[in-house]
């Protein structure tokens, strides 16, 4: 396994494994590496082939965290990353610095960002502005570094997924994006780097959005099953938040039901539909989605 820190480096690698007709894919992550995103690095390889290459990035990218964010304190641990890379048979790891990533950024000089202007505005976009705008910026840096073939996202950032696959739809990028799913600890938690902050008291109260998930499923089907109109969406969050929040320590930041291509709100929810939800748990904030 080899660990580049040069994007210059990494782009000439990639331009080389093109030259030769290699099969690139690609995993973007911001490193405390955990099940999550070994089983995105898993379908990398499948993608990828025996004779193909998984590039893995470990990179806490600063333009998509806000000022009052956590950026940091956001976990690293680079020596774990790396073994837990080196099992899962990843071939190169990408991990700049924000200096060659954004030269000039501190003086000022950095002036060239790219935003998707519809997916990315609700849910998300609407609590964390600027958010997407990052993740959108860096992970078009990242395409054109690394050059993937194919790029692996989680569905646990189900409107980070729509808004990549926009980009590269609409920018005409030359690459696939596949999405997989969300991998969870025993109990329903979203595996997440962020679940490191939640205390021993927190955690177990960190159920609470799968569960949420669950009970608005339940509700939807059981009126389908009644034969009775699909349940509105204003009652339905009503119903979640209140259940959220009889955990002392939960505060939601939004529901949302949506249409899971356009992500455009629902007035009410049917089988089919899509949920996704923030809470606060203490000072944390986590996100989980579904299909209801
Ligand atoms: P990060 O939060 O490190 O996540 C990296 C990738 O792992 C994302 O595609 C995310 O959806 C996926 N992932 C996280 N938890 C997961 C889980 N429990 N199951 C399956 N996949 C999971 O998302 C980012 O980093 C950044 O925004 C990034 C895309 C790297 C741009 O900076």
């Amino acid at each position: 396994m080899r660990i580049v820190t040069s994007p210059a480096t990494m782009q000439r690698i990639a331009l080389d494994w093109r030259r030769h007709g290699r099969k690139v894919t690609f995993v973007p992550t911001m490193g405390y590496l955990h099940a999550g995103h070994i089983s995105l690095v898993q379908r990398a390889r499948k993608a990828a082939g025996k004779s193909g290459i998984v590039v893995v990035s470990i990179y806490v990218n600063p333009t998509q965290f806000g000022p009052a964010e956590d950026l940091s304190r956001y976990p690293r641990d680079f020596r774990r990353d790396r073994h837990l890379c080196e099992e899962a048979g990843v071939d190169v790891i990408f991990r700049p610095s924000d200096a060659t990533m954004y030269p000039g950024r501190a003086q000022g000089q950095y002036s060239t960002y790219v935003v998707e202007e519809q997916l990315g505005r609700t849910m998300e976009g609407a609590t964390r502005p600027g958010h997407f705008r990052g993740v959108a910026t860096v992970v078009t840096k990242l395409f054109n570094l690394v050059l993937p073939d194919v790029a692996v996202f989680g569905a646990k950032d189900y409107q980070q997924a729509a808004v990549v696959r926009r980009i590269v739809e609409n920018l005409n990028m030359p690459l696939r994006v596949i999405v997989a799913p969300t991998r969870r600890e025993k109990g329903g938690l979203a595996m997440s780097s962020r679940n490191k902050y939640l205390t021993p008291i927190q955690r177990p109260q960190a159920t609470a959005l799968w569960k949420a998930i669950r009970l608005a499923k339940q509700v939807a089907r059981f009126q389908v099953r009644r034969r009775r109109p699909p349940v509105r969406a204003d009652k339905l969050k009503k119903l979640v938040r209140w259940q959220i929040q009889k955990q002392p320590d939960a505060r939601v930041d939004y529901v949302e039901f949506f249409d899971p291509q356009s992500l455009a709100p629902l007035p009410r929810v049917r089988p089919g539909a899509h949920m996704a939800l923030a809470v606060y748990v203490g000072k944390t904030r986590l996100i989980d989605n579904g299909r209801i």
